[in-house]
């Protein structure tokens, strides 16, 4: 068969997988819907959740305690770790375990309830989640998955070999909870069911009031760039902490309701295979996506119960028997092999899920086309053609003005607290092995001076950012903001000190609204964290109501108050270099860094920057400008700073730099040049 005869073929499979992985009627349809509708939608599956059951045999119902109900609690607590924050882990049972374990052991061996132990459960799971998260969080990627595999792999060990835990045998004779409102315990699947069920709402209602809050904000920045993340004042650390914390209590819970079920417990209840059971169920529904996770963890748990007793399982298993050879008796022991046929297929046909988050849906359309800058910037532009004109109107004429005009009357939104010397650079070294980017460099930079840093490529530009915003420790040298030392400092507390930046490659947070990237700017001036998003505490309600009309006014102030709700990678390329900005100045900086900001733009769009470059400092704000581009620099400086092999070759007012004889030869080539 030739080349070309196998892409004939498979055509109609790419066309069928294009069109099953675009249609997405339900979360369409459901942000169409206006609020009374979806409260109603949502009362609706309340109550067939709560009276549906009531009309099942005993068995399904114990079915739908578990797995089902389990299932779908698991999933919950691991897509707070994996969907919201991006953490793969591996090793999520066992934290169940523990929150199972824990049970056993108060209740049978100290004489506690069942109710009584519940909060400790719920604790030490907790504590086993920060007693994980803490050594292993500044791992990325798939150093952390094998760690928490590791994890759930030595709490198992651990229950088989310690004679406390009952070893392989288990621990027996857990009691069951006491009468609840009276409903009676005992062995009867249906109070765990609701009482699952209960679970589940506490952690759908938790995490609805994460994910709007500054927390879920943070976590989906982490998750989008991590890097970026921190340099935008998020405690990348706290907050990761706090997923595993959060996501681990959610285990503990799901582990008292199965052990005061069973009433017995051994570790081949938390096998490995049950982590991935659950990983499964969220990617599967769609990470990060509540109905989504659901979604998959039901399908999980139901469809191979429920087949186990049809013609229709009975039909697969026997072709599966002869197909591999087998003799299983029903298909639940082809369990394995269905769920890995199914992820699969998922992952062909539908890589964001059954329900996928919007995040997720916008991420994965990304990773189908080509990676990169370049590739970024083409489909912005590409997306700016189309769909934008045609669906709203009232673009047609805001489209007229350039953004600057739109702008010109908006005012800074936040207020500037500066030093006279707002930053200075005393003797700076940076070494890379043996490659010196900075070498003794002194600069001093006074409140309300655009300051220019200019040189040839490779000068050491962009790394004296990275020092002063903490991304590297410089080898010798004193970095002070105000007059304050902050060489050491992680980025996130340097922004606090009052630094902001912009990167010479945007980083964005590509895959989330361009109001939502101002808010993250934002939330490093604000403090609420989890107890307050939970309990929707008053500073957080406050915080979120001003946080959000000054996120609104700052998008305005740059020019693009119009852009809020797209998300940022579908802006235009110049409107993506204004968002960072306006999300730097939404930290509160004294000092605003900004790195070859006009790189790609065209000529009115650079003369637009220089506009909001000067309002910027009018404003009161400093400003610290690398940039190439020899007209807007002499145009807008008010002092510059030449490098050169990471020395300061030059340093004054534009007109004494251009023509400094050294610059020349190092730089500008002739006198004047561009
Ligand atoms: N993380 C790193 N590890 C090793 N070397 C580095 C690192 N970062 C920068 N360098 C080196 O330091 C020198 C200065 O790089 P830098 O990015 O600061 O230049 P720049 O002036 O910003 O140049 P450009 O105009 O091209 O952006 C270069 O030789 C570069 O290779
Ligand atoms: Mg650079």
């Amino acid at each position: 068969m030739t080349g070309a005869s196998v892409r004939e073929r498979l055509a109609p499979l790419r066309a069928l997988r294009h069109r099953i992985s675009v249609i997405d009627p339900a979360s369409r349809w459901w942000a169409r819907q206006s609020k009374a509708v979806q409260a109603a939608v949502i009362v609706a599956a309340a109550a067939f959740a709560i009276f549906y059951p009531l009309t099942l045999s005993q068995g399904t119902q114990s079915i739908l305690f578990f797995p089902v109900g389990l299932y779908v609690l698991l999933a919950l607590g691991l897509n707070i770790v994996v969907g919201a924050a991006g953490l793969l882990d591996l090793g999520y049972v066992a934290f169940y375990a523990v929150g199972a374990y824990t049970t056993a052991l108060l209740t049978t061996k100290s004489g506690w309830t069942a109710w009584e132990a519940l909060p400790v459960a719920i604790l030490v799971a907790m504590i086993a989640g920060v007693m994980l998260g803490g050594p292993t969080l500044r791992l990325r990627g798939d150093y952390l998955a094998i760690v928490t595999l590791g994890f759930g792999e030595i709490v198992r060990i651990v229950a088989q070999n310690s004679t406390a835990l009952g070893q392989a045998r288990g621990i027996t004779g857990i009691p069951h909870p006491g009468n609840f409102f009276g409903a009676e315990f005992k062995l009867l699947p249906l109070p765990y069911y609701y009482l699952a069920l209960a679970a589940i709402v506490l952690t759908v209602v938790m995490g609805v009031r994460l994910n709007r809050s500054r927390v879920g904000r943070a976590w989906s920045a982490i998750r989008e760039d991590e890097d970026a993340a921190e340099a935008m004042g998020v405690h990348t650390f706290t907050m990761k902490l706090w997923a595993f914390a959060v996501g681990a209590s959610t285990g503990g819970l799901a582990g008292w309701i199965y052990a005061s079920k069973v009433s017995f417990i051994n570790p081949d209840n938390f096998p490995f295979f049950f982590s991935v059971i659950i990983l499964a169920a969220v990617v599967l529904g769609g990470m990060g996506s509540l109905p989504g996770v659901i979604a998959g963890a039901v399908a999980i748990g139901y469809i191979p119960e429920y087949l186990r007793d049809v013609a229709a399982g009975e039909w697969i298993t026997a072709r599966l028997n002869t197909l591999i050879g087998g003799n299983a008796g029903t298909i639940t022991e082809y369990r394995v092999l269905l769920f890995g046929a199914a992820l699969v297929a998922i992952m062909v046909f539908r890589p964001q899920g059954l329900i996928p988050s919007r995040q997720r849906a916008a991420e994965l359309a990304e990773a189908g086309e080509t990676t990169g800058m370049a590739a970024a910037v083409v489909v912005s532009h590409e997306v700016e053609e189309e769909p934008r004109e045609a669906a709203d109107a009232e673009d047609a004429g805001a489209a007229a003005t350039s953004p600057e005009e739109e702008a010109a009357d908006a005012e800074l939104p936040i207020e500037i607290e500066a030093a006279q010397t707002v930053l200075e650079l005393r003797d700076v070294t940076m070494e890379f092995g043996g490659v010196v980017a900075m070498k003794d460099v002194s600069v001093s930079v006074r409140r309300g001076q655009i300051f220019g840093i200019i040189g040839p490529n490779g000068a050491g530009k962009t790394t004296l950012f990275n020092c002063v915003t903490g991304i590297f420790r410089p080898t010798s040298g004193e970095i002070l903001i105000n007059g304050k030392s902050i060489v050491g400092w992680r980025p996130h507390r340097v922004t606090e000190a009052g630094v902001a930046r912009t990167f010479q490659n945007i980083r964005l947070f590509p895959n989330v609204t361009a109001l939502e990237n101002v808010l993250v700017g934002v939330d490093a001036r604000h403090q609420t964290s989890v107890p307050g998003a939970l309990f929707g505490l008053p500073r957080h309600r406050r915080e979120e109501r001003v946080g959000r009309e000054e996120a609104e006014r700052l998008l305005e102030y740059v020019g693009i108050g119009r852009r809020s709700g797209d998300l940022a990678r579908n802006l235009p390329y110049g409107d993506q270099r204004r968002l960072e900005i306006a999300r730097a100045i939404a930290t509160g900086p004294s000092v605003l860094l900004l790195d070859e900001p006009a790189a790609g733009m065209n000529p009115s769009e650079k003369n637009d920057l220089i506009g909001l470059i000067r309002r910027i400092r009018d404003s009161g704000l400093t400003v610290v400008l690398i940039e190439h581009d020899m007209r807007l620099v002499m145009d807008v400086c008010d002092q510059l700073a030449v490098l050169d092999f990471g020395e300061k070759i030059a340093e004054g007012r534009p007109a004494e730099v251009r023509t400094d004889p050294r610059v020349i030869e190092a730089y500008l080539g002739a006198p004047g040049a561009a």
